[in-house]
């Protein structure tokens, strides 16, 4: 009999029966088609000064504000799981409106990634760039006196932030803020202090999103007045993001970044497969504290949601997940 491609109708003769491949574990395991490795992982890790600090944040269960002693402690966690690397957040001591701690070359964020490269050489370092952790109004960039964010006014500080953190040492430079050009600008900034080599993470289609809620008690980020949605991406809009990523691409960008992750998967899949380039998803606050809060409350299987959200992310087409599941996703991958 030739093989068909669809069963016959009628149920009598079912050549192709795809429940097959699904009968067992070992099974299911062979014909997988997306698998995640703890490598593709990036932990966000929040830093600030100080000693023997591990607050814990509310929204985030979980989810810790460390210095910098404490800080290494889960870089040599994450090193012990197999993680590919730690995306830092500096939370300063001192906030002003131009946000200047952002390049002090002693800042949380300094100072960590210092500690972290002499401890754990081979764990990759990204830092966040943006300016909304520094500055006392929350925004993302300096002010105009109308209270706008002034774009170019910001490059420049951006540029002092990013030089500050490859100074201390980071692999790879994020800048979050959705300035436009800045990748170009942070670019050349770079190239010109001789780190032609430290790649640019951008941020490139980050959509202004009800989802980065509890990050913003864990980094202390809320804007004091108005929101984000002059310079991050209407949720709905895909072409928009297609323009924001070709753009960086042309700027000079090394890998390209979709944030949130769960709630644009089809950005992901189309980012994907227009430009072809390292790919990373930012799983944000939001998304993980959804699945805990879910969990706490008996409502769903947290570990199995965890791992779910996480293999549908890398089956749009991340290549790289950033996740505050990291190091528990980790150890389910490995317990599997
Ligand atoms: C800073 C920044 C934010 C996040 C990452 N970098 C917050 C924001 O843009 O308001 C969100 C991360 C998360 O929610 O986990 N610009």
């Amino acid at each position: 009999m030739t093989p068909s491609l669809t069963s016959t109708t009628g149920g009598i003769d079912l050549p192709v029966r795809l429940r097959r491949l699904r009968r067992t574990e070992s099974l299911r395991r062979a014909v997988r088609e997306t698998r995640l490795d703890a490598a593709q992982f990036l932990w966000p890790l929040f830093v600030r000064s100080g000693h023997g600090i591990r607050m814990p944040i509310g929204s985030m269960p979980g989810v810790f504000q460390t210095s910098v002693d404490e800080l290494l402690l889960d870089a040599g966690r994450a090193v012990a799981a197999g993680i590919g690397g730690i995306l830092l957040f500096g939370i300063p001591d001192t906030k002003d409106a131009t946000g200047s701690s952002a390049w002090d070359p002693h800042g949380p964020v300094a100072e960590a990634v210092r500690a972290v490269k002499r401890d754990f050489p081979q764990l990759l370092v990204v830092t966040d760039v943006c300016m909304c952790e520094y500055t006392d109004h929350g925004h993302c960039g300096l002010l105009t006196a109308s209270g706008d964010v002034d774009n170019d006014a910001t490059l420049d500080l951006l540029a002092r932030e990013a030089l500050a953190h490859a100074e201390a040492g980071a692999d790879i430079i994020a800048p979050s803020d959705m300035m436009d050009g800045r990748i170009g600008h942070l670019r050349r900034a770079l190239d010109g202090a001789g780190f032609q080599h430290v790649p640019i993470m951008s941020y490139a289609a980050k959509y202004s999103s009800a989802f980065y809620g509890p990050f913003r008690e864990a980094a202390e980020s809320t804007p004091a007045f108005g929101d984000r949605r002059s310079y991050q991406m209407d949720p709905a809009n895909a072409r928009e993001a297609l323009r924001e990523v070709r753009l960086d691409v042309a700027e000079g960008a090394d890998i390209l970044m979709v944030k949130p992750a769960g709630a644009y998967l089809d950005i992901i899949a189309a980012v994907k497969q227009d430009t072809g380039m390292p790919l990373a998803a930012y799983q944000v606050s939001g998304e993980y504290s959804m699945i805990k809060a879910a969990a706490e409350r008996g409502w769903l299987d947290g570990n199995r949601a965890m791992m779910e959200s996480l293999v549908a992310i890398a089956r749009a087409g991340a290549d790289l997940i950033i996740t505050y599941f990291a190091l528990e996703a980790a150890a389910a991958l490995r317990d599997r």
